[in-house]
């Protein structure tokens, strides 16, 4: 639908002290990115004109670092409430804006769709202002919406300012706005803070809108899922563990990915799985990776693409008790197994790390076997180098492995070998003391053991 110039204000300039965190609470990691960096996603999507943030002076020059000119600011002195930072907000909206949406800065979970359709809302009736309401079973501190005999939009009542009879409404204000400038120019100048925080409340104009029998719009919604407000560490756990359902469940049915316990797989925003891989329970896996099809993953396994991505191909068996960390590449058919961690290391096709190794910048060939207990001794304490393994490839169990270093193809290695030149095509490198068997020892041993103590 085509619109009149848009505008979005983020308010995101509370202290968050709920949080009890050294960190601004917006800029607090979720997923991927920061709460409020989701917001502004949001925002863009809108096909906003501009979108303005209202921020606290104390963490400004922190949101600048991280937004910097993709966002205009605007500074709230004190944080005297979202009414006052609206303001501040205002005060840095273009000249040419029509719409204003307002959105705050701790909803990461609202959706696109769900705003444009709101927003065309107001538009189709001709609305001066709207809001997004929704219907939730436990209310929580969530300002309460009141409706007249005829079910029709009344006014907003704050938690902290309701009655006890007001309290029990389960249809929650979403913190969700739609104005049309003039509107929003002519009402906000009108609210005051006699109220049980002292604050000035934004949610204040629509009583005054109201009043002027101005219309309103309202957007209901049900669930708290799209609306949750994040203001303590709880609503952080319970908003990330709604975002990641909700992606199972799309990989379950888009994806025809199987997933066999939901509550202990996590599976972030920037992960791809082809259909029929497996994944079984207490499985984590974050940043960019792409899994292919028909793989066995877990149980109890944690594959991290978050400084490189990781990148396992069709077919393969990874886990249990496995870590894959940035910069992996496992080609099809490949197996790595229990207790083995890699870096930044290629698995050839068909090729096996079952056991207890430790695989770091390494590139293994087709088919080679790492025998359990291998270790690539990566680091020389200054920096860190390659071991490059061919194809068809059987490193002995035990095996250390010093790199810079090359094991050409169809090579062996002797099982407890400690391995610091390179080794040729076909050729077997064993690195340890020839074996002495002493008979009888065990005996004679023994004996004067008993002799001495019997002294
Ligand atoms: C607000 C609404 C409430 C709604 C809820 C939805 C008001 C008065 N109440 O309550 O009706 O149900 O959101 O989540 O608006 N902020 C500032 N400056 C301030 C105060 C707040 O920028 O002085 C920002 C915060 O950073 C936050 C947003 O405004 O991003 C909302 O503030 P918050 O204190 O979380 O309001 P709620 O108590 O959740
Ligand atoms: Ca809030």
């Amino acid at each position: 639908m085509k619109h009149n110039r848009l505008a979005c204000i983020i308010l995101a300039a509370g202290q968050g002290t709920r949080m009890r965190s050294n960190c601004p609470k917006v800029l607090t990691f979720f997923e991927n990115k920061t709460i409020i960096g989701h917001v502004i996603e949001k925002a863009k999507l809108l096909e906003t004109d501009q979108v303005v943030v209202v921020v606290s002076p104390s963490h400004i020059e922190e949101f600048e670092s991280k937004f910097g000119n993709h966002v205009t600011f605007a500074i709230q002195e004190n944080p005297f409430g979202t009414g006052d930072a609206f303001l501040a907000g205002l005060k840095k909206i273009n000249n040419d804006i029509q719409e204003i949406i307002v959105l705050c800065g701790d909803t990461p979970l609202i959706q696109e769709k769900t705003l444009t359709d709101f927003a065309n809302l107001c538009r189709i009736s001709n609305s001066e202002a709207g809001l997004i309401t929704s219907t939730v079973e436990n209310p929580k501190m969530y300002g309460r919406i009141i409706r007249n005999s005829k079910n029709e939009f009344e006014k907003i009542v704050e938690w902290k300012d309701a009655k006890t009879k007001e309290k029990e409404i389960k249809e929650i204000n979403s913190g969700m706005y739609f104005f049309q400038i003039q509107t929003i120019k002519n009402h906000i100048s009108k609210i005051n803070n006699n109220n049980a925080s002292g604050e000035f409340y934004l949610t204040d104009v629509f009583t005054s809108i109201q009043s002027k029998n101005g219309a309103i719009c309202t957007f209901p919604i049900s669930g708290e899922e799209e609306i949750l407000g994040i203001n303590t560490k709880k609503d952080l756990s319970q908003a990330l563990k709604i975002s990641n359902s909700n992606r199972l469940d799309s990989f379950m049915v888009n994806n025809g990915v199987t997933i066999i316990d939901t509550a202990s797989t996590f599976i972030g925003p920037d992960v791809t799985i082809g259909k029929d891989t497996v994944v079984k329970p207490n499985t984590w896996i974050e940043g960019e990776v792409s899994i292919g099809e028909n793989c066995d993953i877990g149980p109890f396994v944690c594959i991290r693409g978050i400084k490189d991505r990781i990148t396992i191909l069709n077919g393969c068996t990874v886990g249990p008790f496995t870590s894959l960390r940035e910069g992996c590449l496992v080609k099809d058919n490949a197996k790595v197994g229990t207790f083995v961690e890699m870096k930044k290391t290629q698995l050839g096709e068909n090729a096996k790390a079952n056991h207890l190794s430790y695989l770091g910048d390494s590139i293994v060939g087709a088919r080679s076997n790492i025998g359990a207990g291998t270790i690539t001794c990566n680091y020389d304490g200054y920096e860190k180098h390659k071991t490059y393994i061919g194809e068809d490839v059987f490193i002995g169990s035990d095996t250390i492995i010093v790199a810079p270093i090359t094991i050409n193809n169809r090579s062996y290695t002797g099982a407890g070998s400690v391995i610091t030149k390179d080794v040729q095509e076909d050729t077997l490198a064993v690195s340890r003391s020839a074996q002495r068997n002493i008979e009888n020892w065990v005996s004679r041993y023994k004996e004067k053991r008993e002799l001495r103590r019997k002294k």
